[in-house]
């Protein structure tokens, strides 16, 4: 949906996820949005007036007693000329002051003043989100008719895990879009939580970024037989592919995951595929196109035995031990990226290394034909394969990104959110080019 024409008025709160915003307000804008931003104090210890402007194409406002703007545009003014304000993040001291009805700098002036709808995206530690003054201030927002998303659950800042990141800024582009379509029925966005469910089998609630998508994902190892009992694999447990496929159906796509043999639950909302050689990967993968994306985090075995036995092949008494003659397997994420009629509008492969990583995944993209690539480095000493937590770079082109270590479920709902953000982009300005650039 465009949000053309749409006027937000954006107070930008003074928390980590700040950084977030100025994604927000490229999201807004490229979707025909304008967006005036009014920057706390704090906030601008984490993001500058500067970006800001220059994201927004408009002056920032900060302070409730400049002269110039007060002569340009009074404060009231400021909100009133908007058609919805957003308040990201709202950090615990802005909602608390928003709830006692506090006016004591442009921000908390600018939200007593107005008659428009807000929608606030709150972000703190998890602590903090869950004291009871949060909760209460969030209950007087709330009955006051303030719009709520997110928070989401995930590693933070300050080294804790749970409630309190902030939403994404498509998770929030689509609440804003969602609030334009049905106005009406505002309560209806506010989905706050406290505990923490199950991220695999959690209902799908929320924003849906990528309904209409169709995605395809691959994961886990591939077992090559050598006779009907033994069989070549390797040590991938699927929990990183797994959740890319959870991540993408909770985002609203219609996922089918390819697996190999893993000792996962299938996830929610995903249709599954389960194969168990390189060769029947391939052909599973082949049979669900078209699809939007294709997503290999398959760990395919490269090779397969030349030729199977039959029947269980037996020690023989002072004999050789055999030889196993190895073929290539074929390349899934190569054949997906180079199909000839069917090639999905964004591949992204995985690059698992033991060593320079980028450096290797770098060179594996262009070898391989595939748009993005997430590099990971998967030498015993990681932990990774099989564990719970990976640390990945994302390269799409010219472009790196080191993420921090994070959750395989954490990676996942930002691969996500990215994949989300790319198949929904619009024609990309001089400007956007600029933002990608390293
Ligand atoms: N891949 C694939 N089919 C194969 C081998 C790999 O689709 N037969 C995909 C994986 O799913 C992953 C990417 O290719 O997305 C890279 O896998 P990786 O094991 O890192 O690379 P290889 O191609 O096996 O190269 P090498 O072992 O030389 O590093």
């Amino acid at each position: 949906m465009s949000l053309g024409e749409r006027r937000i008025l954006l107070v930008i709160g003074g928390g980590i996820a700040a950084y977030k915003t100025l994604d927000l307000i490229r999201r807004l804008r490229e979707r025909g949005a304008s967006v005036r931003a009014i920057l706390t104090r704090a906030a601008a210890e984490f993001v500058t007036p500067l970006s800001v402007a220059s994201l927004t194409g408009d002056k920032v406002y900060q302070d409730l007693f400049s002269l110039t703007d007060e002569a340009e545009i009074g404060h009231i003014e400021l909100s009133r000329a908007a058609d919805l304000l957003v308040v990201a993040p709202a950090t615990a001291n802005l909602m608390a002051r928003m709830a006692a009805g506090l006016a004591d700098d442009l921000a908390t002036t600018a939200l007593l003043a107005t008659d428009k709808p807000v929608l606030i995206a709150p972000a703190m530690n998890v602590r903090m989100w869950e004291h009871r003054a949060t909760r209460r201030n969030l209950a007087q927002l709330q009955e006051d008719g303030v719009l709520v998303v997110g928070p989401n659950e995930g590693p933070m800042a300050c080294n804790e895990f749970g409630f309190g990141r902030m939403a994404e800024p498509l998770e929030i582009v689509a609440a804003i879009e969602k609030f334009f379509d049905r106005g009406d029925a505002p309560q209806a966005l506010a989905t706050p939580r406290l505990a923490s469910p199950d991220p695999v089998s959690a209902p799908v609630t929320g924003p849906q970024p990528l309904s209409g998508k169709r995605i395809l994902v691959t994961s886990g190892p591939t077992h090559e037989p050598i006779d009907p009992v033994r069989y070549l694999a390797n040590r991938s447990s699927g929990k990183q592919g797994h959740a890319i496929a959870g991540a993408l159906a909770r985002l609203g796509a219609e996922v089918v995951l390819v697996s190999g043999p893993v000792a996962l639950p299938d996830p929610a909302g995903v249709e599954v595929v389960h194969v168990e050689t390189a060769d029947q990967m391939l052909r599973a993968c082949e049979a669900a196109l078209p699809v939007d994306a294709a997503i290999c985090a398959a760990a395919v075995a490269d090779w397969r035995v030349a030729s199977n036995a039959d029947e269980k092949m037996k020690k023989q008494p002072g004999g050789e031990p055999p030889s196993l003659r190895l073929v290539e397997n074929p390349d899934i994420l190569a054949t997906l990226s180079h199909h000839a009629s069917a090639r999905p509008r964004l591949v992204v492969g995985f690059a698992a290394e033991t060593q320079n990583v980028v450096e290797f995944a770098i060179t594996k993209r262009i070898r391989k034909g595939c748009d993005w690539i997430v590099a990971n480095d998967v030498s015993p000493k990681t932990g990774i394969m099989g564990g719970d937590a990976n640390t990945v770079h994302l390269i799409t082109g010219g472009n790196i990104e080191d993420w921090p270590e994070m959750s395989k479920q954490d990676v996942a709902q930002r691969l996500a959110s990215r994949i989300a953000g790319e198949l929904n982009a619009t024609t990309m300005t001089a400007d956007d080019m600029d933002w990608d650039q390293p």
